[in-house]
């Protein structure tokens, strides 16, 4: 029997129940149990999303901490789970087309003006607006890993000119790729759309600034995926008063869920989405779960086991 600690955001008995059931269809002895509750001492890994980390620490019986997402931000944050252990996460190929539809929807919102024909219907305004030519548009996708590579390949499919950025040199054909602050830098002068699918870490926290956006083109689109920490929210929304940036498309904030008094409902060229744009789905990612607790079971590291060092 694998005792697995479960939380997903809160207690949330039907989600574990449906995990369990996923994940049994590979392994059926993989239990899960709250992390809430007393049994979860007896728990040797846990599942987990958003966990209150102190109780985590608790669990004196752990010897792996799975991820019930791609980013591990929240397993990491503050440093409090401070002990080696290996940290794994989901890496699905479903969550990154998913990503990616989102991603394209964004893109093309922008191009097409939605947000100004949406104006234009509730004030019944029968009237075409100025395009957007996008045959020279530029699109720069910083993070390009199993998720931004996607999107970008994806991106070039529907004929756009994207150039990627990651932290070490990537080969990714049909896209030109950079690593590097002066690179950063660059893409930042010289793109129209700007997507950021980074992970959170010290060195990307508040990567998004005031710098930033006033490096990027009068009337760039902003579209974050990445986290929310990534991003000044006060200068964001100083940017999107003025115009300098035209759109801004988000799905992750600084504090989730995005509090009722931000500033960012309040305005016009903002769109929010409530951290949706690729939800984990435990039919595509229960396979690879399993086969992490299978390996932990037998002394192996399992594949994704991320590298503490650089936090993602
Ligand atoms: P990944 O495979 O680890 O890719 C991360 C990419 O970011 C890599 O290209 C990496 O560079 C680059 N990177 C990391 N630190 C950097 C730095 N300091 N400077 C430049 N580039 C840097 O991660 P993923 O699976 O694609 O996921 C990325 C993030 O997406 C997750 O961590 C999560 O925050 C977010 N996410 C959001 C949702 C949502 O629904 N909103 C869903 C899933 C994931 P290298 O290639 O050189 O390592
Ligand atoms: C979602 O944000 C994830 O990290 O999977």
């Amino acid at each position: 029997m694998s005792i697995i600690a479960f939380f997903s955001k809160e207690s949330n008995i039907e989600l574990q129940n449906l995990w369990e059931n996923r994940l049994q269809a590979y392994s059926p002895s993989i239990r899960l149990v709250p992390l809430l509750s007393n049994e979860a001492h007896d728990a040797t890994i846990a599942l987990l999303w958003k966990p209150p980390l102190e109780k985590v620490k608790k669990l004196s019986n752990l010897k792996c901490l799975i991820s019930l997402g791609q980013g591990v931000d929240h397993i990491l944050k503050d440093n409090i789970i401070d002990y080696d252990m290996p940290v794994i996460r989901i890496v699905d190929p479903f969550m990154a087309k998913s990503m990616s539809h989102w991603v394209i929807l964004s893109v093309l919102n922008y191009i097409r003006d939605t947000f100004g024909y949406d104006y234009q219907q509730k004030n019944k305004i029968y009237k075409a607006r100025k395009e957007i030519d996008f045959t020279s548009l530029k699109i720069a996708v910083y993070g390009v890993g199993a998720i931004g590579s996607v999107v970008a390949k994806d991106l070039t499919q529907l004929g756009f000119e994207v150039e990627g950025w990651s932290r070490t040199e990537k080969n990714i054909s049909g896209i030109n790729c950079y690593s590097g602050e002066n690179r950063f830098k660059v893409l930042l002068k010289s793109s129209d759309i700007h997507v950021c699918l980074l992970p959170l870490t010290p060195a990307t926290k508040n990567i998004f600034n005031n710098l930033s956006f006033k490096m990027m083109k009068h009337g760039s689109c902003f579209i974050n995926a990445g986290r929310g920490e990534q991003v000044v929210e006060e200068h964001l929304i100083v940017n999107c008063k003025s115009g300098h940036i035209s759109s801004a498309i988000l799905d992750v904030y600084r504090e989730e869920p995005l509090p009722k008094n931000s500033k960012l409902w309040e305005q016009q060229n903002v769109r929010i989405w409530p951290h949706v744009a690729a939800e984990t789905n435990p039919e595509t990612a229960a396979k690879q779960i399993a086969n992490a607790i299978k390996c932990i079971e037998n002394g192996k590291m399992p594949p994704n086991t991320i590298d503490r060092k650089v936090g993602y």
